[in-house]
């Protein structure tokens, strides 16, 4: 499905249509796993393709441009902003996002990288071994959660989740994100979105053989990117509402882009996706209560006899004002959004953009717009790329 339209002329526009362009050949679209660096590394839904993001960097940054991505997710314009060589900050309501792009936009050097490839190797042998032993290493999980793998999955993962915790804290953080990135795959459960469970062989010692492999594939992606970022500067990533940019940033903080993806109203509940994945990560699942757009509240509006999205479009209004104070004026906000869903009606973003920004200090230039497979099982819809600027 690629029926890519700029919305006008303008050269911006066209460079939109390029970025989505740039994620499919004619035939199909191209795999992540293609786009190099920390990318493959562990799924997340809703993240944007990479070559739209490099393109969309390419376009419109320059080396040395400060961005801002404040729904960060897995981190893709951190990494991708990073190997262009700006200067990136990010940040998501979730912390497992947070944790997440930490761990792929890290900035490790080849000593630091055979250190973790150590760990990594250690981790796996140790378990290998009280795998054959037969000992029992209790998995950190809530009785409700037990049930989501078969037995011998379960202990291979504890054992692995125990040994993780014998290492340094500056291994161990990655280790658990490496745990993180295939608690799901070996677990009953379809995938990240979908609840639904299934039958999956598996035989004994692949959950240790693919934490290995996983472990070696960040590795590489970290290599990639400490030679394209030019061992630049480290990107900053913390937790925070993005409604809130003024409390979690500091005063004088500015930037020359926003490049961002807000949730697609209606879509998904991000905080319930990684519910498996927190007691392997020792983390609390977050409350949900700040996660805008979620597809939660879109059914609660919905039973409440509502299709009205005023508080979406409150939340949007906040979100460009915040977002408008933070510019320097010397580039602008690109907004990749999909239409959202309510009681299965589709709520085009556009207009409604249109109509907020008009109340702010930013105006909607151009963009351009596509429509996609809709993953949740609804309706196609309609994506964009658009870009505000300062007026
Ligand atoms: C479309 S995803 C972003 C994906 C990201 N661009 C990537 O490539 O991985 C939207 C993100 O918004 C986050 N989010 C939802 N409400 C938020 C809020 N109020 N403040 C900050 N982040 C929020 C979700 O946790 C989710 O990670």
């Amino acid at each position: 499905m690629s029926d890519v339209r700029p919305w006008d002329n303008s050269v911006e526009a066209q460079a939109m249509a390029g970025a989505f362009h740039a994620t499919a050949t004619r035939a199909q679209p191209i795999a992540l796993e293609e786009a190099g660096f920390t990318h493959p590394f562990h799924s997340y839904a809703g993240r944007m393709h990479p070559l739209l993001v490099r393109t969309l960097i390419h376009d419109f940054t320059q080396p040395g441009e400060r961005v801002l991505d404040p729904f960060c997710g897995s981190g893709t314009t951190l990494v991708e902003g990073m190997a262009a060589q700006l200067r990136c900050r990010g940040s998501d309501v979730n912390p497992l996002a947070v944790r997440l792009t930490a761990t792929k936009s890290a900035l490790k050097d080849h000593h630091e990288r055979m250190q973790f490839v150590d760990a990594a190797i250690r981790v796996h042998e140790q378990t290998h071994e009280s795998i054959k032993a037969r000992e029992l290493h209790p998995a950190p999980l809530p009785k409700r959660l037990l049930g989501q793998w078969s037995g011998h999955v379960l202990r291979e993962l504890g054992c692995l989740h125990h040994h993780i915790q014998q290492e340094k804290a500056e291994n161990r953080v990655h280790l658990e994100m490496v745990l993180s990135a295939i608690v799901v795959k070996f677990s009953r459960r379809q995938s990240d979105t979908s609840p639904v469970e299934t039958e999956k062989r598996i035989r004994k010692g692949l959950a240790n053989e693919f934490f290995l492999r996983k472990a070696q594939q960040l590795e590489q992606g970290w290599k990639d990117l400490h030679t394209s970022s030019g061992q630049g500067s480290p990107s900053k990533v913390c937790t925070m509402d993005a409604l809130r940019l003024d409390e979690g940033l500091p005063p004088s903080a500015r930037f020359d882009w926003v490049i961002t993806s807000p949730p697609y109203l209606g879509t998904y509940n991000y905080a319930d996706n990684h519910e498996l994945r927190y007691p392997w990560l020792n983390m609390r699942q977050p409350s949900a209560e700040n996660e805008i757009g979620s597809r939660r509240n879109a059914a609660e509006q919905a039973t409440q006899g509502s299709n009205d999205p005023m508080d979406w479009e409150q939340q949007l209004r906040t979100l460009l004002h915040q977002i408008q104070r933070r510019l320097t004026g010397q580039g602008g906000a690109l907004f990749v959004v999909g239409d959202g869903q309510i009681q299965g009606q589709r709520v085009p973003i556009g207009p409604q953009l249109d109509r907020i920004s008009k109340q702010t200090n930013l105006t909607m230039v151009t963009g351009a717009s596509r429509t996609v497979q809709d993953f949740t099982g609804g309706k196609p819809r309609r994506e964009h790329i658009i870009l505000f600027k300062l007026t």
